[in-house]
This record gives C-alpha cells, structure tokens and sequence, in this order.
C-alpha cells in the first residue's frame, strides 16, 4: 500500500480532516525516523486499533543536548518511507521546522511526577521538555485518537501518558512491549552505532535484566539485585548510568513488598548510550 508523505501542516490538516469527515480512526505514531522494526511494530498495532495510520518523523532538536547527537542522528527518508509503506502506515507526516517550532515559539510543555524521578532526567535534564513540548504539538497537529509508543523508552511511554492525561488531551496512550533482536538486545534506531563487538558486549543489559528480575521475583531485596546487575555490567565493561527497580506505575523508588517493579537500565557500550527495561 502506498504510504503519504506529508510534509506541511496544512497538508496534514487536510488529510486528516477527509479522515475525520469520512468517519474514520487513526492513531498517530510519532518516531524521528530511523525507523527499524520496533516502529514497523507500533504501525502494525495501530492497525489493529484504528482504520489510517499516520506516522510522524521529527528530529527533534529540543530533546538533545548541546553535547547529543542531533547532528549524527541516522536519517534515511526513502528508507523509512519504504518500510512504513509496507508495513502499512497510510501516511507519513514530516514536518518542516517551522511547522513545529515557528518563529517566535515560546511555549514548552514540562511536568514532575514520571519526569523527575532520577532516571533519564538525572542524565538528560532537558530531554522531556523537549518530548514533551514535540509530543503535544504532534497529539495537537494530527488529532489523532489514539498514539502508540514503544515499552523501550519505559519512561517516555509514564511522561507523555501523564502529559496528555494532565492537559485533557483527548488522545488514549498506548505502550507496546519492546522488540528485540534474537539475541535480546532491544531494537534502537542507536544500534545502528554498534560495532559487532560492542553490540556482543550490548546484549549484556538485557541478560542482567531478565538475571535481575528473576532475582527479585525469587525473594532478592530489589535494590541489592539491582546493584548486583550494575557491578556484573562495569566489570563486562560497560559505563552504567543506572540499574534500578522502581514501581512501575509511579516510577519511583519501591516502598512495600508486593508493588509492581520495573526494572530500568542505561549504560554506554563505548560512544553509544542504550537503555533498556523488563518488568519484574
Ligand atoms: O521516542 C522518540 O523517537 C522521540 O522521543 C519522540 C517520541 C518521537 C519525540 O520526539
């Protein structure tokens, strides 16, 4: 099926608005391109939940760091139109800059709760601004009903539900468990980064994973598995940024036996930082 680059918001108001009148539902799937199969997935799931599929691709210069990558991320748009019209995303929304982010742009969209809790904010203090801001202005532009995010990014998945659950937007949030390659190392548009021995030493974050949570399900107290996984993950040699359980609703730290955990991981395997999680 031929997928639709869309590339003003005026042309996706007029898609979008033939949709709305012809009665349909459509989600929206919002990636910065890349796209593997983890996104060919989220498509995949939208068509079980709506009629039309929109995916959106936006580098999105807010959430990066001056010291980030936004200038090597991999960009690859006849690719990615490709694999989204196979997998059949009916179209494909790429903003121009100005479409997002206009001239005399002062707005951004910031909340505590999943944002604050010392994970990836402790490490990217501006990075779910920047999310957060994108990812309303995306649930805005297209209207969609329903938006699909992958398990993957465990803690984008709490802040945008929380930030369309706190600004009423009336959008349902859907998180879709991570994909992952035979080995188990969870599929990343930053894989592509990996030398082969890198992505050997990679596969390490998921296997202390699964140890960890088999662990803590076993009677382990989750803070002293966690911190077993984080020293097995230096010595394979790998830089940790964190390793820790926390409840897997709130995000914060766990306080009574019996709460539902999640485990959530960030380490750099040389130049390349990876995250990853499993429930426990
Ligand atoms: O997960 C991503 O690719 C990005 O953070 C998102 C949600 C598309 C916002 O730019």
């Amino acid at each position: 099926m031929p997928t639709k680059p869309l590339r003003t918001l005026s042309a996706l108001r007029r898609e979008t608005a033939r949709w709305r009148s012809d009665g349909l539902r459509y989600a929206v799937v919002p990636t910065m391109g890349a796209i593997h199969e983890g996104h060919l997935q989220l498509v995949r799931e939208g068509l079980k939940r709506a009629d039309r599929v929109i995916t959106t691709i936006f580098v999105n210069p807010k959430q990066f760091a001056a010291h980030e990558d936004l200038g090597s991320y991999p960009r690859d748009e006849s690719g990615d139109l490709r694999k989204l019209a196979q997998a059949g995303s009916h179209a494909v929304y790429l903003p121009r800059l100005e479409d997002i982010y206009p001239q005399y742009f002062a707005t951004t969209v910031s909340l505590n709760g999943p944002a604050k809790t010392g994970l990836e904010d402790k490490f990217r203090p501006e990075f779910f601004t920047g999310v957060t801001t994108v990812v309303a202005k995306l649930f805005l532009q297209t209207g969609a009903e329903i938006a699909l995010f992958g398990e993957k990014d465990y803690q984008q998945l709490k802040v945008v539900t929380q930030m369309a659950r706190d600004l009423d937007i009336p959008i349902k949030v859907v998180g879709i468990p991570t994909v992952r390659e035979s080995t188990g190392l969870a599929k990343s548009s930053r894989n592509a980064y990996l030398s082969p021995s890198e992505e050997k030493t990679a596969i390490s974050i998921h296997q202390n994973l699964l140890r960890t949570a088999e662990a803590i399900r076993s009677g382990q107290a989750p803070t002293r598995a966690a911190a077993a996984a984080t020293r097995r993950l230096t010595a394979a040699g790998l830089k940790v940024d964190y390793f820790e359980a926390r409840n897997s609703e709130t995000l914060a730290r766990p306080r009574m036996a019996g709460e539902p955990l999640r485990l959530l991981a960030a380490a750099w395997v040389g130049r390349t930082r990876l995250i990853d999680n499993m429930k426990v």
